[in-house]
């Protein structure tokens, strides 16, 4: 989010970059941006920390708290938390790219709609005792700001996979599939065709995959900006 927003916004800015990966932090550090739109410094901290736990004080002062892909990975009550300390900071909030549990390949096959059950069904999995909401996330963090009365503009923002970007749909495709025969063994074998199949019409270019996504904007009383 730092590499894709701080060269968009203007002013010197300082980021703080969570996650409870050290060696993901690593890597952000390391290739975070260097200047703002309008060539001003921007400097990067990172911190490790379990993100569900951070309250009003850890946001405090920030002016923007912003998160990609993450959502789904918390439960209704993580998801609310990590709300009720946006909103007690007064903090705007711009959580992107929640799945929606929605995808369309291009040529369809049947067999898509049974991948697409069992890898939203593998989303809400339950982890450690923790209920997952996966696709259900973004509606959830959506309600929880609205209730809150922060102002909520939710917003699609699908993934298009064409031939151009074979590689990345390569990728999806293979965490798609392995996450539905993680979650339904039985459709192994079914899977077992299909992915080879799948893959050879995406690395000759003819496969196309909308993948809906959605960004949440959130932008709490009494904020001032
Ligand atoms: C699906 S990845 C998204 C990464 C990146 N934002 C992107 O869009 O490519 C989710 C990230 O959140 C981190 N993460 C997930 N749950 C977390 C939690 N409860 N506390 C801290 N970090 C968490 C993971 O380590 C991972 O880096």
């Amino acid at each position: 989010m730092a590499r894709w927003l701080a060269p968009l916004l203007p002013g010197p800015q300082h980021w703080v970059v969570y996650d409870h990966d050290p060696g993901l932090l690593e890597r952000a550090r390391a290739a975070g941006p260097r200047a703002s739109a309008d060539g001003r410094p921007v400097t990067v901290e990172t911190r490790t920390a379990e993100l569900a736990s951070l309250g009003e004080a850890d946001l405090r002062g920030a002016d923007l708290v912003t998160a990609s892909a993450l959502l789904d990975l918390f439960t209704r009550g993580e998801v609310e938390r990590v709300v009720a300390a946006c909103v007690g900071a007064r903090c705007p909030a711009l959580f992107t790219l929640s799945v929606k549990g929605r995808v369309a390949l291009t040529p369809q096959e049947p067999m898509d709609r049974e991948i697409q059950e069992a890898f939203n069904a593998h989303q809400r999995r339950m982890a450690g005792g923790r209920a997952l909401l996966g696709p259900d996330a973004s509606q959830a963090a959506a309600e929880a700001f609205t209730r809150a009365g922060a102002r909520v503009l939710a917003r699609p923002s699908p993934w298009r996979l064409g031939a151009e970007r074979r590689a990345l749909a390569a990728e999806w495709l293979e965490g798609w599939v392995g996450a539905a025969v993680e979650r339904n063994p039985d459709l192994a074998a079914k899977a077992g065709a299909y992915l080879p199949r799948r893959r050879a019409e995406c690395a000759a270019g003819g496969l196309y995959v909308e993948v809906e996504h959605e960004d949440v904007l959130a932008l709490p009383p009494g904020g001032d900006r």
